[in-house]
């Protein structure tokens, strides 16, 4: 899991760096999508209301926002990070119905649901990211109550050994977990992925992953669109051809595989030049000369 510039120094206050350096890290993406989460709060019809989003991304993530990482014609990423939010909210709560006892959220980055969901406060919350982005995010929540048990693990996944020793840990302590790689397997290799796939099935108590991928067209399309910034620091790779079964050989099956599009369509989020688009057969990532993005649920197999 190469990351670019893990080690940056942390500073928030700069003298107004230019586009081409705003993205220090990938750890700056976690500011960049905290800045959807902020604007869809702020509407009188959120689909979610996260009350830390705004301070947490902080002015440097508007900056990043602002300069439109991705191209296109709105600030941020907009509506596929809104709805991959309320995608996932939604699967949590489901999670909690059938009695999980924990959830595990990988590269947690600015993420706030221990904070602003409604869960039971029996419930272990896990969270996993690189060291800077969970200091300043200690900083900004210092004072806020979550309103279950949490764990905030300062961890670079890619330190194999590490991440195992953690992983058998938090298999030993739950009995019915739930993994969330939100935002994280696209910025890994096929390999990388791979791997992290059979560290993950080989803890029985890990019951069920999400995590959100995208099509190879798709992949195609965004790396075009990245400023030179994003590209350098944070780039795209993962795109597997065979879409969510991918992960079958890995011992996970999928759940659910739900387009982003199609969900943004039905909540009203998506912008009226995709709509038509939204309209054609969902491929649910089986097609890989077809765009798609989507937030899939995988349940182990054995
Ligand atoms: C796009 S952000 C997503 C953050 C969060 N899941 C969300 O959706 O708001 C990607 C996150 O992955 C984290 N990340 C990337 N590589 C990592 C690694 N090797 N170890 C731990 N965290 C990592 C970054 O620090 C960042 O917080």
């Amino acid at each position: 899991m190469p990351l670019s510039d893990r080690n940056s120094p942390p500073s928030e206050s700069s003298s107004a760096p230019s586009d081409e350096s705003l993205i220090r890290n990938v750890s700056d993406t976690a500011r960049l999508v905290a800045i959807d989460r902020a604007v869809e709060s702020e509407r009188p019809d959120a689909l979610f209301r996260d009350p830390f989003a705004r301070r947490l991304a902080g002015e440097r993530g508007a900056r990043i926002a602002k300069s439109k990482p991705l191209g296109g014609r709105t600030s941020g990423l907009g509506w596929p990070i809104v709805t991959r939010t309320y995608v996932i909210d939604r699967m949590i709560q489901a999670h909690i119905e059938y009695h999980g006892d924990a959830v595990i959220n990988l590269a947690a980055g600015l993420d706030t649901r221990a904070y602003r969901m409604d869960l039971p406060a029996s419930l272990q919350w896990i969270e996993v990211d690189l060291p800077e982005i969970l200091a300043h995010k200690e900083e900004v929540l210092r004072g806020e109550k979550p309103v279950c048990s949490l764990e905030r693990i300062r961890l670079d996944l890619s330190e194999v050994p590490a991440r195992r020793e953690l992983f058998a840990r938090l298999g030993r302590q739950s009995r019915k977990a739930l993994v969330i790689t939100e935002g994280l397997v696209g910025y890994l290799t096929c390999d990388e992925v791979a791997l992290l796939a059979q560290d993950l099935a080989a803890q029985p108590s890990f019951r069920s992953w999400i995590l959100d991928m995208v099509s190879p067209k798709l992949l195609a399309t965004l790396q075009k669109r990245m400023t030179s910034n994003f590209k350098q620091t944070a780039p795209f790779k993962f795109a597997p051809e065979q879409g969510p079964a991918f992960f079958a050989r890995f011992g996970w099956t999928v759940v659910e595989a739900n387009s982003l599009l199609r969900v943004a369509a039905r909540l009203n989020r998506l912008p009226f030049y995709l709509v038509p688009i939204s309209w054609l057969p969902d491929s649910h990532g089986t097609q890989p000369q077809r765009p798609w993005g989507g937030v899939c649920l995988f349940s182990r197999t054995i």
